[in-house]
């Protein structure tokens, strides 16, 4: 069930996540130290002044493949990216532009992060945009959307549009504060969640993650899929 992290910023010099080769060695062998045994790379897209092609993602996803090898760290990298829900992916989606989605067990999804400090609109009409394409939209951390607590419908009727729900691991143990946490805590418990990631940015972070994994095995009643 954790052995597969959606999430993650180990993609080094990119954006705020690794910023060498070193601290991605690192966070990877400290992933794989925990039992994951497949992580998806995804950093910012369409923020962070990132605009990445699937194809320059894909020769990025290789060379820290060939680092982790080199170091003997065992778990497997898969590319991916997380799209910040704006304007520039907005268009890229309605302009039909290739998308750098993450592929899992053949299906095509596509990672997008919501902003955390205003309301998004639209979200529902972008789902179905995507599964019109054959993609399926999945919401990063949707319990550190604010507001999300006071409003818990919204998370239901984005779940009926088609959307799918990734939980950072981190969340639960308040590594995004105390909303977060209880947010999150109460959509896993309610098994709203599909898929989780941990959205390793440091190695600072692999004790909490630590702590994150046990905290998700104790309280998790349902089965996520990666
Ligand atoms: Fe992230």
């Amino acid at each position: 069930m954790l052995s597969v992290d959606i999430h993650s910023h180990l993609m080094p010099g990119v954006d705020d996540g690794s910023q060498s080769p070193v601290e991605t060695v690192a966070m990877a062998r400290g992933l794989a130290d925990l039992g994951v045994r497949r992580v998806y790379l995804t950093p910012h897209q369409f923020k962070l002044g990132n605009h990445f092609d699937p194809m320059e993602l894909d020769r990025r996803t290789g060379e820290v493949a060939r680092l982790l090898e080199g170091a003997g760290v065992r778990i497997e990298v898969r590319r991916g990216a997380e799209h910040y829900y704006g304007v520039e992916l907005l268009d890229a989606i309605s302009g039909g532009a290739e998308l750098a989605t993450l592929d899992r067990e053949g299906e095509r999804c596509l990672l997008v992060e919501l902003p955390l400090n205003q309301p998004a609109v639209g979200v529902r009409r972008v789902g179905e945009a995507l599964a019109r394409r054959g993609i399926l939209p999945v919401l990063a951390h949707p319990e550190r959307t604010a507001g999300l607590s006071r409003d818990p419908g919204r998370a239901r009727a984005w779940r009926d549009a088609g959307w799918r729900f990734q939980l950072n691991l981190l969340s639960l143990v308040g590594r995004h504060g105390p909303e977060a946490r209880e947010v999150s805590r109460v959509l896993l418990m309610d098994g709203l969640y599909d898929f989780v990631g941990s959205d390793l940015h440091r190695p600072a972070e692999l004790d909490s993650l630590r702590a994150a994994h046990d905290a998700f095995r104790a309280l998790a009643r349902h089965e996520v899929t990666a």
